[in-house]
C-alpha cells in the first residue's frame, strides 16, 4: 500500500512534465503555423498592392517607383528593432509625405507616393512580410517568389470585402502607376486623362471568376459619369463623419440575393491636389482652363489632403 502510494507521488509530476510538455509543442506549432500564415497574408497584400509600381525584382529599376528592395534596404538599416522598422512603414503608409520619409531623394525622382487606405492590421501584416522575408537578396525574385506565388495560392480563402478590396486596389495601382508615369513625362496638364479608369482593363482572374465591375464614384464628381446614386451618396456621408471623427475609415459591403457590392474609401494626398486642390495655389491657371474645357461641370475641386474624394463601388456575383 505503502509502495504503490510512493509511486503514484513519484509519477505525478512526469505526468504534469508530460502534459505540459505536449501542451508547450502544441502551442509552439499554432504560433509557427500562425506565423506562416500571417507572412502568406503579408505577401499577398503586397503582391496586390504594392509590387504594381515597386518591382519585387530588386534587378529592375522601376520607372514609376523605387524596387522593394531598395526600400526595405533604406528602412532596414543595421541594428534598427523590428518594431521601429514597423512604426517607420505605418508612418508611411498612413501618410505619405514629406515629413515621414525616409527616402527624400525618391521624391525627388518619382513624385510622392499617393495614399492607400489599409487597416492598421493589413500595415502590420505587410511590414511584417517586409521585415522577415529576404526580398532584397538578389537571388529571391527567381527563387524565392515563384514558391511565395504557390503558397499564397493555397492559403485560405478571402471574404467578399477582402476580395472586393483587391480587386480595387488592383486597379488603384494600375492607375497609380500610369498618372504618377505620366504627370513625371508630360507634366499636369499631360497628365490630365491619365486619372481615369476607363482605359484599365480587369483582367485578373478573380475579377473575371466574380464577373466583377469597378467603379469610382463620388458626391463632387469631376466626369458626370462619376456622380454617385443615393445608396453610394450614403457610404459617402458615413465615411466621411469617420474622417471628421478622426478615426480609420472603414470600406463597407452590402449583400443582395445574388451580389456583393463593396465600397472603399478614396482619400486625397498631397499628389492629388495639383488637378483636385485650391485654384491657383495648387491648381494652376493653364490646367484649371483644361479640366473646364473637359468636363465644363467639374465639382472635383477645392479638396484638401486626408480628404474623402470619393469611392471605389466593386460588384461581384455571389460565389
Ligand atoms: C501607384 C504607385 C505605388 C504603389 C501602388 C505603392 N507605392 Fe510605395 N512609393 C511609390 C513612389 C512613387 C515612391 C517614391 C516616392 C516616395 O518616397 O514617396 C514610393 C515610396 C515608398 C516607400 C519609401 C517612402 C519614403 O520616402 O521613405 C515605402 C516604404 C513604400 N513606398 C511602401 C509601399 C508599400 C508597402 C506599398 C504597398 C502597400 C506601396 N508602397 C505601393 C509609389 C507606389
Ligand atoms: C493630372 C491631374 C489629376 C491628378 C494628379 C489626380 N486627378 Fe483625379 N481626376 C482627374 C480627372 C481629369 C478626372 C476625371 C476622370 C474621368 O474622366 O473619368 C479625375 C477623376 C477622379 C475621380 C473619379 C470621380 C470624379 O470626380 O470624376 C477620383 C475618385 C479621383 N480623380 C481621385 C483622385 C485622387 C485620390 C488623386 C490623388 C491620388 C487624383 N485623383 C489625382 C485629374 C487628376
Amino acid at each position: 500500500m505503502k509502495s504503490k502510494f510512493l509511486y503514484f507521488i513519484a509519477v505525478i509530476p512526469f505526468l504534469f512534465l508530460a502534459c505540459n510538455s505536449s501542451k508547450k509543442n502544441k502551442a509552439d506549432s499554432a504560433s509557427l503555423a500562425e506565423s506562416k500564415k500571417e507572412l502568406s497574408e503579408g505577401f499577398h497584400l503586397m503582391k496586390n498592392n504594392c509590387f504594381s509600381c515597386h518591382s519585387p525584382n530588386a534587378g529592375i529599376q522601376n520607372k514609376v517607383a523605387p524596387s522593394m528592395a531598395s526600400i526595405k534596404k533604406h528602412y532596414a538599416e543595421e541594428g534598427i528593432s523590428y518594431k521601429e522598422f514597423a512604426y517607420n512603414i505605418s508612418a508611411f503608409l498612413n501618410n505619405p509625405s514629406e515629413q515621414n520619409s525616409k527616402m527624400p531623394e525618391a521624391i525627388k525622382a518619382y513624385n510622392l507616393m499617393p495614399k492607400m487606405s489599409f487597416t492598421d492590421e493589413q500595415i502590420s501584416k505587410i511590414s511584417n512580410y517586409l521585415y522577415h522575408s529576404d526580398i532584397e537578396n538578389p537571388d529571391w525574385f527567381t527563387k524565392q517568389y515563384p514558391k511565395e506565388m504557390n503558397n499564397h495560392i493555397k492559403s485560405n480563402a478571402l471574404s467578399p470585402l477582402e476580395q472586393g478590396q483587391q480587386i480595387a486596389m488592383n486597379t488603384k495601382g494600375v492607375l497609380g502607376k500610369n498618372l504618377l508615369g505620366a504627370i513625371k513625362q508630360k507634366g499636369t496638364l499631360g497628365a490630365l486623362s491619365f486619372c481615369s479608369i476607363k482605359a484599365i482593363p480587369i483582367t485578373d482572374s478573380m475579377s473575371i471568376a466574380l464577373n466583377a465591375t469597378v467603379k469610382r464614384v463620388s458626391d463632387k464628381n469631376r466626369n458626370s459619369n462619376n456622380a454617385a446614386n443615393s445608396d453610394e451618396l450614403k457610404v459617402i456621408a458615413t465615411m466621411q463623419r469617420a474622417i471628421a471623427n478622426g478615426s480609420k475609415v472603414k470600406p463597407q459591403l452590402i449583400s443582395s440575393d445574388n451580389k456583393h457590392v463593396g465600397y472603399y474609401p478614396i482619400v486625397t494626398n498631397q499628389m492629388c491636389m495639383q488637378c483636385h486642390g485650391t485654384i491657383n495655389s495648387d491648381i494652376k491657371p493653364e490646367v484649371l482652363s483644361k479640366i473646364k474645357s473637359l468636363y465644363p461641370n467639374d465639382k472635383a475641386i477645392a479638396y484638401k489632403e486626408n480628404e474623402l474624394r470619393g469611392i471605389w463601388v466593386i460588384e461581384m456575383d455571389k460565389e
